[in-house]
């Protein structure tokens, strides 16, 4: 199940808009909940709480979540990780939330009070996860290192991308700057040379499907509806998948604001025509 772009500020309308998609989550009881950042509206401590609690309540084992712009306070130093060396990165990131708590550092999103990272590297039963964090940008070494990870995955398990800022447009909505990332192109291209099956992104606000093929392979991109977000135009809601195997996936957008659930990509169906046929 995907979530993202709560934007959320503590208002009446915003916690009953939890309390209703806290229903349809226990209703389709996912194995996984992946949060696409966005979580708060202003990156501010007391609007993380609420979201917390709220994805507390269905148990922290099964939410894995990255931030989003939103996340990062306004005129923050961004991102803590140093651009030119992953080396660093990785011996200087904390792996307790403890050691975080006893040597206070000062960070750019309270995201990190709550998540080890901003980053997901995840292999379940069925499938392998990486989730980038694309504040600004995903920097090309983020992605080699994403990639790495689901290369070096089974190749019996689903191989699922997850990023805040979108990948490719979406009907009906004009572009500003900064909605899609600048190096997009090569992030796809990267992602389905690496056999990826899922791409997750978020941002737009929108909800949209597109299928991308290549040497007879598919890579469906798909891109969230806010959680939260009633303003004109939008549909408001969530996302849930239903992957059975690599080449037999399902995501269906389910509304809370009462349409009926709307199948965006299904190649379940389609591999059973292929047999038919
Ligand atoms: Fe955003």
């Amino acid at each position: 199940m995907q979530l993202s772009d709560f934007h959320y500020a503590p208002s009446p309308e915003a916690d009953l808009g939890l309390d209703l998609a806290r229903q349809l989550v226990d209703e389709l009881a996912p194995d996984l909940i992946i949060v696409s950042g966005d979580l708060s509206r202003d990156g501010l401590l007391e609007q993380f709480v609420p979201v917390v609690e709220f994805l507390a309540s269905f148990g922290m084992e099964r939410v894995r979540a990255i931030p989003g712009n939103r996340d990062y306070l306004a005129g923050g130093p961004g991102p803590t990780r140093p651009a030119d060396s992953d080396l660093n990165y990785f011996l200087e990131a904390p792996d307790m939330p403890g050691l975080e708590r006893a040597v206070p550092e000062k960070h750019a999103t309270p995201f990190l009070e709550f998540f080890d990272d901003v980053d997901v590297f995840e292999r379940t039963k069925g499938l392998a996860l990486v989730g980038l964090d694309s504040e600004p940008v995903i920097a090309d070494e983020a992605l080699r290192r994403g990639v790495a990870f689901l290369e070096a995955s089974s190749p019996k398990l689903a191989r699922v991308f997850c990023t805040h800022r979108s990948l490719l447009p979406v009907p009906r909505k004009k572009l500003k700057e900064g909605d899609i990332l600048p190096n997009a192109g090569d992030i796809l291209d990267t992602l389905m040379l690496a056999g990826v099956d899922l791409v997750l992104c978020a941002h737009l606000h929108r909800v949209h499907a597109w299928e991308l093929c290549h040497e007879g392979r598919t890579m469906a991109v798909v891109n969230a509806p806010s959680l939260l977000d009633r303003s004109p135009g939008k549909e408001v809601g969530l996302l849930s998948f239903d992957i059975e195997r690599r080449d037999q996936l399902r995501a269906t957008f389910h509304s809370l604001a009462g349409q009926p659930p709307r199948t965006l990509v299904d190649t379940t169906e389609r591999r059973k025509g292929r047999k038919r046929g």
